[in-house]
This record gives structure tokens, sequence and C-alpha cells, in this order.
């Protein structure tokens, strides 16, 4: 990944060729390299012959879509970074922290407190990595309009007084960026814009370490009512989590997702504490961490589902200095 190659640039790619890819939403070699030689042949009114070439051609390109050996995976196992939680209770639950390369998912109910955990993700990435963070930036696709820089004030103070640091809100806040999504394909989008800032500042002394989608599924959930357009919601789901993963192993940042729970449990779909998203979140989550509240600030994760570590159950608290043990 040393220079950007350019749709244009694949051969068999000419100027309206292009733009019609790019009206279409394949904005990037790696776009057109997992997509299908009749979507791409559709879209740029070619033939399905010359969609294929180009296809492999972003295939080479891109360096996705093949086999990786063992050894291959071990190598980028090895570069995987851990997030700290702050709290000991919550990074032993999943082995030291949230993990880069990876989509870890919150669900819960309203006020579990999935929108303080990823506030305080936001402000623990920033940190060095001798400090339990992953020394970068921060986009944070808010869709609920719940991001308080109020908040990530008072947790910057929180761990300053921690560790005995002054550290400026000021920095912290200008390594977030904040992107409003109005509706669930703006919200699609809105990974696509990530990836070229993502893509700006990955030789800066601040590349972008975490992604934070709050809440993952609110807009789908608003948008697409009713048992016929429930394929269509699953579909576009699943090209967002799929977007997703692809940044976390470009840019080897951590993903971290919130999830409500469905309040009206019917016939089909009974129980009250199972997430939105039904299979296409669950299998593309890496780890699943179920919120709920207990007495006071006292809160209660348990880990629902991960590919290494046990289930378990860990208890932290939403403090007015952050997440605290
Ligand atoms: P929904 O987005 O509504 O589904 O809920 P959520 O899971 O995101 O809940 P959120 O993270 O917003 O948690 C809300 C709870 O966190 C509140 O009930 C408070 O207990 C706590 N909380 C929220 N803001 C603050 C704050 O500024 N200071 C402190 N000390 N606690 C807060
Ligand atoms: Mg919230």
């Amino acid at each position: 990944m040393t220079e950007k190659i350019e749709i244009e640039d694949l051969p068999g790619v000419g100027p309206a060729t292009a733009e019609k890819l790019k009206e279409a939403g394949f904005n990037s070699v790696e776009a057109i390299a997992v997509a299908s030689p009749s979507e791409v042949a559709g879209f740029a009114e070619i033939g399905e012959a010359t969609a294929s070439k180009i296809i492999n051609a972003a295939r080479e390109a891109a360096d996705v879509g093949g086999f990786e050996t063992g050894d291959q995976v071990l190598e980028r196992r090895k570069l995987v970074g851990k997030l700290s939680f702050g709290t000991e209770a919550l990074n032993e639950l999943l082995g030291g922290g949230a993990e880069t390369q990876s989509i870890t998912e919150f669900y819960g109910e309203f006020g579990s407190g999935k929108t303080q955990v990823v506030q305080q993700m936001a402000v623990n990435a920033q940190l060095p990595v001798e400090e339990g963070g992953l020394g970068g930036s921060v986009i944070y696709i808010d869709t609920e309009n719940t991001f308080r820089p109020e908040r990530i004030a008072q947790m910057v103070e929180g761990i300053s007084a921690k560790n005995g640091v002054e550290y400026d809100v000021a920095d912290f806040l200008k390594n977030i960026h904040v992107g409003r999504a109005y509706n669930s394909n703006h919200q699609i989008l809105l990974v696509d814009t990530a990836m070229d800032l993502a893509e700006k500042l990955k030789d800066t002394d601040k590349p972008i370490k975490l992604l934070v989608v709050d809440s993952l599924t609110a807009h789908f959930r608003s948008e697409y009512v009713g048992r016929g357009t429930l394929a269509d919601r699953q579909q576009k789901l699943n090209k967002h989590m799929h977007g997703l993963l692809k940044f976390a192993n470009l840019y080897n940042a951590a993903i971290l997702a919130t999830n409500q729970v469905m309040s009206k449990p019917d016939a089909f779909f009974g129980d009250p504490t199972k997430p939105i998203g039904g299979h296409i979140v669950g299998h593309t989550a890496t780890f699943r961490l179920y919120l709920r509240k207990s007495k006071g600030e006292k809160r209660i994760a348990r880990l629902v589902d991960s590919p290494n570590l046990p289930e378990g159950e860990a208890i932290f608290s939403v403090t007015p200095e952050g997440l605290k043990d």
C-alpha cells in the first residue's frame, strides 16, 4: 500500500467507464476487486468478458480476495493491537482489550452504557501504546446525535488525573472526526469517506486507529419496517459490515459498533434480549458483548461470541470521570 492506484489506472478502464463506475459507487480499486462481473458490466455498460478482465486487474492491484497461507495470517495477526477499555475487568474479558482488524459489537437496551463505552474508547485510542492506546486518531459515525464533546472532556480529565499527566482536551477533540449519518445510505457512504480520510492520515503521526459506529442498526431498523423489506435490509447491512471489516484490515484499526436489542418481541423473534440485525451482524462482528444495567453506575458486560475467548462476564462502572472498575 505505497501508492494509491485509481480505477482509471486499471487496463480496460477509460474515462467514460471510470465515470460510470464511480457514479455507481465503485470509487476504489478495492470496491471493483470484490464486485461481480455482471455488476461491473451492468453499471459500466460493457461486456462481461471485459468486466472480468477489469476485476482481475483490480484484484491484482488491490491484493484482495486470494488465499493467505497460515504463516501470512500469523504475520498479519502479529500486527493486531489491543485497545484498553481502562478497566481491568473489561480488558480481561476481551483478552487485553478491543482488537484491531476486528469488529467488536456492543448491544443492549437504552441506557446500558453503549455510547459511554465507545466515547471512552475514542479517548483511549489516542493514548500511546504503552498506556493501552493505539496512538492514533478516531472516526466516529454518529447516527443518533449522542456524541458529546463535553463528555469527552470529562473523560480526558479523568485519565489525566489517573495517569498524573496533564492531557490537553483540545488535542483529543481535534483527533476525533465525527460524521453525522442522516440515514442508512449516508451511513454506508460515510465508511467510504472514512477510507479517504484514513488514506490521507495513514503516514502521519495520527493515523486512524479506531472507527466507531453508534448506532450500527438504528437507521436500518427505522427505515426498513415490515416483513417484505427484511431481505433488503439484511443485504444493505451485510454490505455495511463488510465495508467496516475492510476498513479494519486495511488500516489495522479497531471497529466498535453499538446495536440495540429488540424491544417488541413477537412470535418469530421471541427473545427481547436479542440484538438487531440477526445473522448478518452476528457473523461479521468478531466479538459481541451484551451490556446490561446493574445497580447505580454498575454495568455488566457479557462476552457472547468470540473466536478464541471463553464466554464470561465483567462488571464495570460508568462514573463522571469515565469507565472504571
Ligand atoms: P441508547 O443509545 O439509548 O440505546 O443507550 P446507551 O446504551 O448508548 O446508553 P448510554 O451509553 O447513553 O448510557 C446512559 C447512561 O450512562 C446513563 O443512564 C448514565 O447512567 C450514564 N451517563 C451518561 N452520560 C453520563 C455523564 O455525562 N456522566 C456520567 N457520570 N454518567 C453518564
Ligand atoms: Mg447510545
